[in-house]
């Protein structure tokens, strides 16, 4: 008869590490999707700017688009006048809308309203709209 080199005390605390360690792991598993659902992608900053054909943007109007894996907006306010926004809300990061005929940008989550040139005007949101650089070229607008 073969005997139990182990004492009882020292497989249980094994077990129970072993046991820890794979709960753990399943947790770490089960909660990645979560983090990376709830923290934005922070993109590529290696990318390079996004041309926009000039015509998408008439003037009043917008033109959202994806810059650095975010949502970014291009407006002409004035004719001539080009301006570049990140599209997330400084509150909470909602995606905001814009409104043409109030010339302000809305967040739809909790009402923060934004000027045409990113700067709070009412609500909760705590800073402006985050301000993109945006030249012109030929019939394209370059972003970034
Ligand atoms: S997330 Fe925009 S106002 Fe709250």
């Amino acid at each position: 008869m073969e005997q139990n080199l182990v004492p009882p005390p020292q497989r249980r605390n094994f077990l129970m590490i072993m046991l820890g360690g794979v709960g753990g792991l399943l947790a770490v598993a089960a909660g990645w999707p979560i983090f990376r659902f709830l923290m934005p992608d922070k993109g590529d900053d290696s990318a390079g700017q996004v041309k926009i054909g000039r015509e998408l943007v008439q003037p009043g109007s917008s033109h959202f688009f994806q810059y650095l894996g975010r949502p970014a907006v291009v407006l002409q306010p004035s004719p001539g006048k080009f301006v570049a926004l990140s599209a997330v809300c400084t509150h909470l990061g909602c995606v905001v809308q814009w409104q043409e005929d109030q010339g302000q940008f809305l967040c739809p989550c909790h009402g923060g309203r934004f000027s045409e040139d990113g700067a709070v005007v009412s609500g909760p949101p705590p800073e402006p709209l985050e301000t993109l650089p945006v030249v012109l070229e030929g019939d394209q607008i370059l972003v970034g």
